[in-house]
């Protein structure tokens, strides 16, 4: 049993319910890797620490034998005294470090069926970058074939990897593949070596080149990133899953790992960090203990850490400041700054995973969040709006923005070097505003469908508030972000003026009278969606005939909704059936 859906997002990056036999976890997440041979910190304390999953390797528990003896006997989450979701690697990783490993790619998905793992991996080929690209082509080639034959004998969820080296067709090539096959979780492989040496700019090609082929219904793991620097990075790109070795490989180097990099013991005189250990002892303390205790004390700040990093990340989401996060974890390392930048160059894909509207003001932090495609999309979108509505005032941020918006997100809601100082409107300009809004929230056309409104202004701040034509509702200018929410007579008008398929989320027969009424609807049930919705869009629901039968909130993109099987694609607002209209 295998279920993922998404329930917030930022930038590229979402938080998701990923649901493994009965087993529930949030994404994006951090899987500890348990060394079944040498427990330094056990499953059973990761999982009191929260830890609700983890990875260990298949192939070494195959490869040792009162392990694998164990392990057939009373099954892995015995073997290792573990509740959690319990992933394994196939040996994949041996034979990129070693050159070779004395199992198939039949005998180890074998194997991790008759431990009862939750998600098993089969024996993809991890090849290197640099590789000269015949190489590449060949064991890709090899990964596609034993993929096929994992397809046909599977029976638990299973990770089926990107590979392609540093070959990005390549790479978004075997995401396609992979995509129409029968499989859970994407990995993106081989990607060690590129972070070993910090060559973060050629991971973030590779990865956009992997989820550029991915559906985006499947999460995607970064196999081998567990250094909490790049997480906030790395989630910004749609990464939902990374497993860290690092936790344990670096304690035994007295290594100490930080959000910003990693710290030596004896480079601390002071611990950064307030975690059980930090705040129980001293650098000092802890240089003076036992090599034993020692290890495993940095193994346990070092997983805090991991974890804290990541529920900052989340939080991060929640608030729609991821952007912000990256950048300033950009600043940690030139290359790591260097990738950031290479990341925004990659505006198409961003620009469509980018929410409408956010929670948090847009902070004006750096050059580069003149870059951010929440900006860059603001700018577009205006420059169209100026042609309708030319009337000007600088921005701070955007420079000359048509009067009509700086009222909307994310003009209005946002904070530069110097102030902009928003003009209330008057009462013969409100309706103008509500037009703009329409135009650039709706696009072209979109402001006709208000031309004869009336529009009322809050009695408390003076902004536009309600919407209506003869009385009767049409929209409500938000007050958190300036931008409309339908009522049910103002979809109706939109509906009229913008052609089909603009704004529109197909829904079949089936969900149409629980739409009607109101209901939230289900992405099981979109057949077709606008692939120019964005999340966080406020959408018409209709159905095949084009008939409106609801408004109300994307909660994903247009592609997203036709591809997702799980969740709830829009959040209504209203039915057409609904006899009492709140809002
Ligand atoms: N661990 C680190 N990289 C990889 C990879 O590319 N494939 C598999 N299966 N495991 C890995
Ligand atoms: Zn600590």
């Amino acid at each position: 049993m295998f279920r993922f859906e998404i329930k917030a997002r930022d930038a590229a990056g979402r938080i998701g319910r990923l649901e493994v036999n009965g087993k529930r976890i949030e994404t994006p997440a951090i899987m500890p890797v348990v060394n079944p041979k040498q427990l330094i910190v056990t499953p059973r304390e990761l999982e009191e620490m929260g830890f609700g999953i983890i990875i260990t390797n298949s192939y070494i528990i195959y490869k040792t034998p009162e392990l694998r003896e164990r392990a057939l006997k009373e099954g892995i989450h015995r073997l290792l005294d573990y509740n959690g979701i319990i992933e394994v690697d196939s040996g994949s990783f041996q034979l990129m470090r070693y050159g070779g490993v004395e199992v198939t790619n039949r005998e180890i998905i074998e194997f991790q069926h008759k431990i009862g793992v939750d998600i098993g991996t089969f024996l993809d080929i991890p090849t290197p970058p640099d590789v000269p690209r015949e190489k590449a082509e060949e064991d890709l080639k090899i990964t596609l074939e034993r993929a096929r034959e994992a397809e046909e004998m599977k029976e638990i969820p299973m990770n089926a990897t990107v590979q392609g080296s540093t070959y990005l067709n390549l790479r978004t090539l075997a995401a396609r593949r992979l995509s129409e096959m029968n499989f859970e979780i994407h990995p993106i492989g081989a990607v060690v070596p590129l972070m070993e040496s910090y060559r973060f700019r050629e991971l973030v090609d590779v990865v956009i080149a992997a989820k550029l082929g991915l559906r985006p219904d499947r999460p995607v793991h970064l196999f081998g990133a567990g250094h909490p620097m790049i997480f906030a990075l790395a989630v910004a790109m749609g990464v939902d899953l990374f497993d860290s070795a690092s936790y344990a490989l670096y304690a035994k180097d007295d290594r100490y790992l930080t959000p910003e990099g990693t710290k030596h013991l004896n480079e601390l005189e002071y611990f950064p960090c307030s975690c059980p250990v930090c705040s129980r002892y001293t650098p000092q303390e802890l240089r003076e203990m036992p090599k034993e205790e020692r290890m495993r004390l940095l193994a346990i700040h070092n997983l805090w850490m991991l974890r804290e990093e990541l529920n900052r990340v989340k939080q991060a989401i929640r608030e729609g400041e991821l952007w912000k996060l990256v950048d300033e974890r950009a600043r940690a390392h030139p290359k790591l700054y260097a990738a950031y930048k290479r990341l925004l160059d990659y505006y198409k894909f961003l620009e469509e995973n980018e929410p409408i509207t956010k929670k948090s003001a847009l902070f004006k932090v750096s050059e580069e969040t003149l870059r951010w495609p929440i900006v860059r999309r603001a700018r577009e979108r205006a420059e169209r709006v100026k042609e309708i509505f030319p009337e000007t005032l600088r921005h701070p941020i955007f420079g000359e923005i048509p009067k009509y918006l700086s009222l909307s997100y994310p003009f209005a809601q946002s904070e530069a070097e110097e102030d902009f100082t928003i003009e209330r409107p008057s009462r013969m300009d409100a309706k103008k505003y509500v037009m703009a809004i329409a135009e650039y929230q709706f696009g072209p056309g979109a402001g006709e469908a208000f031309k004869d409104a009336f529009v009322e202004l809050s009695k408390k701040t003076g902004m536009p508030r309600q919407v209506k034509a003869k009385g009767v509702h049409l929209a409500t200018v938000r007050a958190d972000d300036g931008l409309l929410t339908l009522g049910i007579e103002g979809a109706r008008r939109l509906h009229t003026v913008l052609p089909y398929p603009r704004m529109r989320v197909v829904v079949s027969e089936e969900a149409e009278p629980f739409v009607r009424e109101g209901r939230d609807v289900f992405a099981k049930f979109v057949l077709f969606a606008d692939p120019n919705i964005r999340p966080y869009d406020e959408v018409l629901v209709v159905n095949e005939r084009d008939e409106l039968l609801a408004t109300g909130q994307a909660l994903l993109n247009g592609r997203e909704m036709v591809v997702f099987t799980t969740g709830r694609a829009v959040r209504v607002r209203r039915g057409i059936a609904q006899r009492t209209q709140h809002s």
